[in-house]
């Protein structure tokens, strides 16, 4: 794993007082069947969203919550991630030298002050499986976990929301979620809340992954981003295979659950939304919503299409 130990020294063990966690795992292994053949040679992570690809509105996202080292679980056929945060100083030649130094605009993401590190799962055995990939890097410090086929629009602050949930709770886990329609249950991981916290937070008494409608103990989805403490590693390495016989990350929350420890859930505040790009029509959702934004003239044409 390509990673840097004298950065340890710098990443807290999760105390009261801090409200910035500045280590983010980013899983971005997944197969992404449900978008193929899109996914067929390049990641979904990678897909566009209006401008830019999904996982670069993940990692500003986290920069601007305060992240300063990102960790990717990558796999198989996922190189491009790499390439997209890396400096290409021949692309900065070229567009120096042919006169177009105003697209170097572009760029100016390669600045993001993050450190990158990547490491590989080997085999796709599922989110959980992913996220002991980490295990190594974040040792014995609170990490965040921002799944990398979701954006959360609106200037996010639900990862430093969370953080301080986390820090004031003494949570082993805290959870982002957002109400979604009842039919749409059977996509998420879903939880039961318990007694309300204030400021958006709540007690969860239970969660279960990708329910039916009948059994889904509440609306309230997993929004892809959660604050870890270490405890979950030895819960993931108790979780047997779940639902579609991968490593539930879900599962192994329910395992620190069972164990006594107190998991907490974070709404989305009204601005903020959870753009799923996992599959094809909250994609298109997501991507005419961006583009939408940054090309507003468009909405016309959108109008005239929708009234034929
Ligand atoms: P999903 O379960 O939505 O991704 O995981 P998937 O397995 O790629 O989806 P389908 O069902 O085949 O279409 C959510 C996030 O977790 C990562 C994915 O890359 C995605 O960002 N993931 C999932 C892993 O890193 N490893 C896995 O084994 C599974």
């Amino acid at each position: 794993m390509a990673f840097d130990a004298t950065l340890l020294c710098f990443l807290p063990f999760p105390s009261v007082n801090h409200m910035i966690i500045p280590i983010a795992v980013v899983p971005v292994a997944g197969m992404g069947t449900r978008l193929l053949p899109a996914t067929k040679s390049q990641p979904k992570e990678m897909l566009p969203v209006a401008k830019k690809p999904v996982v670069q509105y993940v990692v500003e996202e986290l920069e601007a919550n305060g992240v300063k080292q990102v960790l990717f679980i990558t796999g198989k056929n996922k190189s491009s991630i790499e390439n997209h945060f890396d400096f290409d100083h021949e692309l900065m030649r070229n567009l120096r030298e042919g006169g177009k130094e105003d697209l170097l605009a572009e760029l100016e993401y390669e600045r993001l002050s993050v450190h990158f590190f990547f490491t590989r799962q080997r085999r796709q055995k599922g989110l959980g499986d992913a996220i002991l990939c980490a295990r190594n890097f974040t040792q014995n410090a609170a990490f965040i976990v921002a799944l990398g086929d979701s954006i959360i629009g609106g200037a996010s602050a639900i990862v430093s929301h969370t953080a301080e949930v986390f820090a004031s709770t003494g949570a082993s886990c805290v959870i982002a979620v957002e109400e979604v329609p009842r039919e749409s249950v059977t996509s998420y991981g879903v939880v039961k809340p318990g007694a309300d916290l204030g400021n958006g937070a709540f007690v969860i008494e239970d969660l279960v992954e990708k329910p039916s409608v009948a059994d889904a103990p509440s609306n309230l989805a997993i929004a892809a981003r959660y604050i870890f403490g270490p405890e979950i590693y030895p819960a993931l390495d108790k979780t047997m295979p779940g639902k579609g016989g991968e490593i539930q990350l879900t599962d192994a929350i329910r395992l620190l659950l069972d164990s006594g420890r107190k998991i907490v859930g974070v709404r989305l505040a009204a601005d903020e939304k959870r753009y799923d790009i996992g599959n094809f029509e909250s994609y298109f959702e997501a991507f005419i919503e961006f583009a939408l934004k940054e090309y507003p003239h468009l909405y016309d044409l959108f109008r005239k299409q929708a009234d034929k």
